[in-house]
């Protein structure tokens, strides 16, 4: 067999999909794979914002058969979701997949990269050392429920260029070149959700960029954080309850979000706070490099 790996195009997004829910569902063992993340949107969302991100497919002729996504938060890039259609496994297609993967890193100058994965597949684990991606931490994917309002602080009222400044320099003081502004643009520019802040003097003292509800991230009835960060803990948890204030009044029933457990710090005020780990997924880095992971750095993202 042959395979040619191209950029995906739009036509092709509905069979990537496809191909995305029935990859995982199987692996998973769900009693029917095609209801994996009913009503998030993880692939179209990212496809429809080129600015940071590149999404690659794997074709037998023109017949698509697994799909890789890389994104780019500056001197930091992940990739994921990696799938391959479940009868096409173990024929080398995701190695196939990870070498445009490697070459766009490069591209991008992007100085760290990690991914997710199962910490329980020795096929996961031994596929990505094979690109230098060493297992670390378990990454908690984390949920509150929330009902009734809730009250947050004051949050930043500057412009969207503003904001993305402000939030570029508290992610470059985490990790020098760390940028989350594409995500900022995808939430805004594709209306899936809202940047949650919570204001210190003029400036921010911390930001969440969240998926709201059905069309993004999130899925259905939830409010998705997919990268936060703060300056410290006051304000981390200030943005955690600004983001339960969000879910309150866009009617959504819970705030969903991935915390590094290497964030010692993070991990246990989410805990404190109420948030109860649902899944748990394990951190690769290349080379083994801590990246922005610190034990007191507020910061959240899952990198799925
Ligand atoms: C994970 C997935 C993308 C892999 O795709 P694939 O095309 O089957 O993978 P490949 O055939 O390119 O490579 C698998 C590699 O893992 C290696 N591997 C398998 N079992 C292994 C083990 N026990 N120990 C070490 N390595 C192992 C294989 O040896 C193979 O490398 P090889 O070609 O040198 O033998 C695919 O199974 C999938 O879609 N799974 C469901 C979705 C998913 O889990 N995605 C990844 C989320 S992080």
């Amino acid at each position: 067999m042959t395979f040619d790996i191209r950029p995906l195009r739009e036509s092709d997004l509905p069979e990537a999909d496809r191909i995305y829910r029935l990859a995982f569902g199987t692996f998973m063992g769900l009693p029917d794979p095609m209801a994996f993340a009913a009503g998030a949107d993880s692939i179209g969302t990212r496809w429809r914002a080129p600015a940071c991100n590149a999404a690659f497919g794997a074709f037998e002729g023109e017949t698509l058969v697994g799909s890789n996504y890389v994104a780019n938060w500056g001197s930091f890039g992940f990739f994921g979701p990696l799938t391959v259609r479940p009868d096409y496994w173990s024929k080398g297609i995701a190695q196939r997949l990870l070498e445009p993967t490697m070459d766009t890193f490069a591209n991008w100058g992007v100085r760290q990269a990690g991914l997710f994965t199962f910490p329980n597949s020795p096929k996961h684990l031994g596929l990505y050392q094979k690109y230098d991606f060493w297992p670390q931490r378990l990454i908690a994917l984390t949920a509150k429920k929330v009902s009734g309002e809730v009250a947050a602080s004051a949050a930043f009222e500057g412009s969207r260029a503003e904001l993305i400044a402000a939030a570029r320099a508290m992610s470059d003081t985490m990790y020098p070149g760390l940028d989350v502004s594409g995500e900022i643009d995808a939430v805004l520019d594709q209306k899936l959700g809202e940047i949650v802040t919570v204001r210190d003097g003029a400036s921010i003292g911390a930001f969440a960029v969240c998926h709201v509800g059905p069309g993004s991230e999130a899925g259905p009835k939830a409010v998705y954080i997919k990268f936060a960060a703060a300056r410290e803990g006051k304000h981390f948890g200030a943005l955690l309850t600004a983001c339960e204030a969000l879910a309150a009044r866009r009617g959504m029933s819970a705030v969903t979000a991935g915390v590094n457990t290497a964030c010692h710090a993070a991990y246990r005020k989410m805990l404190a706070q109420g948030y109860r780990t649902q899944f748990t997924g394990v951190a690769m880095q290349r080379g083994n490099g801590a990246g922005y992971l610190a034990p007191d750095a507020f910061v959240l993202g899952d990198w799925r």
